[in-house]
């Protein structure tokens, strides 16, 4: 297999499809440039002092850890600078961030979780960044959280890289998903998988099983039959994965099936769920469906949902086809 970097994957899209134009191009690497920094603090871990909290509480209410504040500081230093985006907004802060005025401006806006599944980071397991690019609307100079209101459906662009055992970005440009595989020698990201595609069907669920108290019926409905197995109404055994990364829970499904499901319960209903719209389902609801998969909140396709707030939560069950559209079944006949 000839080796096909993520630059030339990407100027190859651009020349065969015309589907990249050059700054989403230079914007895609740049966040690559980003991740391979956030994925050397990572792995240096206790060395290099970036274990623990920081003291600080985000938007959301959560406390920030150190890996926090420094991804969200790399992804903002690397892409201010550059001449392709109009503003940033982030899990980690409350508004977005506007490009300084020193440097040219460009026509996209991107969103990031820059550390996500933070609770993992001080225990070594994978942890990841999520990342979805907008393009900002005809006439804004200055963007306001509400120019980036816009459904998942208007995504140019998604991605998350896992930092884990290995280094791995995966990417959607609405032209299928692919893989790329970070070669620690030669500092580049490289194709690994092209045109991922998630078998339909499972046996595999992934849920924090300690809500169960809390979840709707429907919900409660599809688990008991995964774990009524051979003897329940599915006739075969299912089983249970949970690592509370969501970029680990959902890299999982893309490589080998299964369902995810963070639903809203009676637990989080007056927050809307648990996880945010903007930075976390709609991008990865972009990638999964590029793989042949879906994503849907229970009611309604994730990426149509039109969002309110920049850090809006929402109600997230994504994977394998069938099994995602059972569960949305089982809501309608709720
Ligand atoms: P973050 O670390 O960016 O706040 O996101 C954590 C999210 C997600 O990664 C994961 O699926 C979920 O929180 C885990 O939640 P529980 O701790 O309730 O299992
Ligand atoms: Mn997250
Ligand atoms: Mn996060």
């Amino acid at each position: 297999m000839k080796a096909i970097s993520l630059s030339r994957y990407l100027i190859e899209e651009q020349r065969a499809k015309g589907k990249i134009p050059a700054d989403l191009r230079l914007l895609v690497e740049v966040v690559a440039r980003a991740c391979k920094s956030i994925s050397v603090a990572v792995n240096k871990g206790a060395l290099g002092g970036v274990l623990g909290n920081v003291g600080t509480v985000n938007v959301q209410g959560e406390a920030q850890k150190k890996l926090d504040v420094l991804s969200n500081e790399i992804l903002l230093e690397a892409n201010e600078w550059g001449g392709h985006l109009a503003a940033i907004a982030s899990e980690e802060m409350d508004d977005p961030h506007p490009i300084p005025h020193r440097y040219p401006k460009g026509e996209y806006l991107l969103v990031f979780d820059p550390l996500d599944g933070s609770s993992n980071i001080d225990v070594n397991v994978a942890v990841g960044t999520i990342f979805s690019v907008l393009r900002c609307p005809d006439g804004v100079t200055e963007p306001e959280p509400e120019h980036f209101l816009q459904p998942g459906t208007r995504q140019v662009a998604a991605g998350y890289c896992i930092y884990g055992p290995s280094t791995i970005l995966v990417l959607t440009v609405g032209d299928g998903t692919v893989v790329f595989t970070l070669d620690r020698e030669l500092g580049s990201f490289m194709l690994t998988q092209d045109s991922v595609r998630i078998p339909e069907d499972t046996q595999e669920f992934a849920i924090n099983a300690s809500n169960a108290r809390h979840w709707d019926a429907p919900v409660k409905r599809y688990v008991d039959e995964c774990l009524a197995g051979k003897t329940g109404p599915r006739g075969k055994d299912f089983n249970m994965r949970w690592v509370a990364s969501m970029v680990a829970d959902v890299h999982r499904i893309l490589t080998r099936g299964g369902i995810f499901m963070y639903p809203v319960d009676a637990k989080c209903r007056d927050k809307g769920g648990r996880l945010r719209l903007m930075y976390e389902a709609n991008p990865m609801a972009f990638i999964i469906e590029q793989a042949g998969g879906a994503a849907t909140t229970g009611h309604q396709r994730i990426m149509d949902v039109q969002p309110l707030g920049l850090h809006q939560r929402i109600s997230v069950i994504l994977g394998s086809k069938h099994e995602v559209e059972r569960v949305a079944l089982y809501f309608r006949e709720n």
